[in-house]
């Protein structure tokens, strides 16, 4: 199966890694031996029809160069004229968030869609922007259009929500959406941490967003509760939707103050009639009060009553195993090897 990545950070790295861990395992459990044909990054492109070789691909990165560094296989090639000219089977796009305009994301979706190649994406602008065109776009095209990573890292949060409630109606969703939030506010009530100090820590360990005010001011949150909105309960919301409050007003007293009602301060995300992402106290023995980069999702359906999902909602090698998840579902459409 060949394979284009566009964004190589943190997550399309991670995807690289898994690969190369796990190919012998992929060809013997699932006949799955993927190639992977071009890449992107800011600084260019490497394309290679074999395949590239993906440990030096890696260790370029290490050295903090771009792919188009790699000696005969780098190009001065955008993501769009990459996807556009290479031949395969699937594009993994990884570039950052941009909830202005969704670009360049969006564009290299809809490329990609209408060149009949099949799209894995973990960027939540586009899908916060344009779910439904988006979808449309690739039902039209006879192609699929997979984002599991782009809610929850690695936890199967849109899957669940999907396939397991699907004979019931989901009535509510609340949430903790945003790892890098959750980190935060966890360090400054446990370690009293102030927030500058936990957003530092959190963009240390690769939680944190390319543009950080994406976590800190709710929008990724948003982001990921229009996705959910879209895909579990056919609401066609866009992210103007959603009323917004981040918790960069969130103070030490606030925190206090929670805590003395046996509470604490979570960034909240909440699909009920309306969609809103806001700081509130949660009490710390409901089943939702998870802590460090921990998601949790509460689903309120009619017949089923409620369910707590919870796991890791951030970083690279989580992430990439939701991509390797919808890759495995594109194989299973396809029966190519
Ligand atoms: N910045 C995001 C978070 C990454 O902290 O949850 C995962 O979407």
């Amino acid at each position: 199966m060949r394979i284009v990545i566009i964004g190589f950070g943190v997550v399309g790295q991670g995807f690289c890694s898994l690969l190369h861990e796990r190919r012998k395992e992929l060809i013997a459990k699932y006949g799955l031996n993927p190639k992977i044909v071009g890449i992107t990054d800011t600084g260019g492109a490497a394309m290679d029809e074999a395949g590239l070789d993906i440990l030096k691909v890696l260790e370029i990165k290490r050295n903090k160069k771009s792919v188009a560094d790699i000696e005969g296989k780098g190009r001065k090639k955008t993501g769009l004229e990459v996807i556009e000219e290479v031949e395969a089977e699937v594009v993994v796009e990884a570039t950052p968030t941009n909830i202005q305009n969704g670009e360049p994301g969006i564009s290299h979706i809809e490329k990609a869609l209408k060149s009949k190649k099949n799209v894995i994406t973990v960027n939540k602008g586009p899908l916060a922007l344009a779910f439904p065109a988006l979808m449309e776009l690739a039902r039209y095209n006879g192609v699929m259009l997979k984002f599991s990573g782009s809610v929850g890292g690695g936890t199967p949060i849109l899957e669940f929500g999907k396939r397991c409630l699907d004979a019931d109606k989901i009535l509510a969703v609340r949430g903790i959406l945003n790892g890098t939030t959750n980190f935060i506010l966890t360090e400054m009530d446990t370690n009293g941490l102030s927030f500058s100090e936990g957003l530092a820590d959190a963009q240390r360990l690769g939680y944190a967003e390319a543009n950080p005010s994406l976590d800190v001011d709710g929008f990724d949150a948003a982001a990921k509760l229009v996705i959910l909105a879209n895909f579990l309960m056919g609401i066609p919301a866009t992210i103007k939707d959603v009323q917004i409050k981040g918790i960069r007003d969130v103070t030490q007293k606030d925190i206090q103050k929670a805590k003395a009602k046996d509470s604490t301060i979570k960034l909240i995300a909440s699909i009920n009639g309306n969609l809103s992402v806001k700081p509130l106290e949660l009490k710390r023995s409901d089943p939702m009060c998870v802590n460090g980069a921990l998601n949790s999702v509460k689903f309120i359906s009619q017949f089923a009553g409620e369910q707590v999902i919870i796991g890791k909602g951030a970083g690279g090698t989580e992430t990439a195993s939701a991509i390797l998840r919808d890759l495995l579902e594109i194989r299973n459409s396809l029966r190519v090897i």
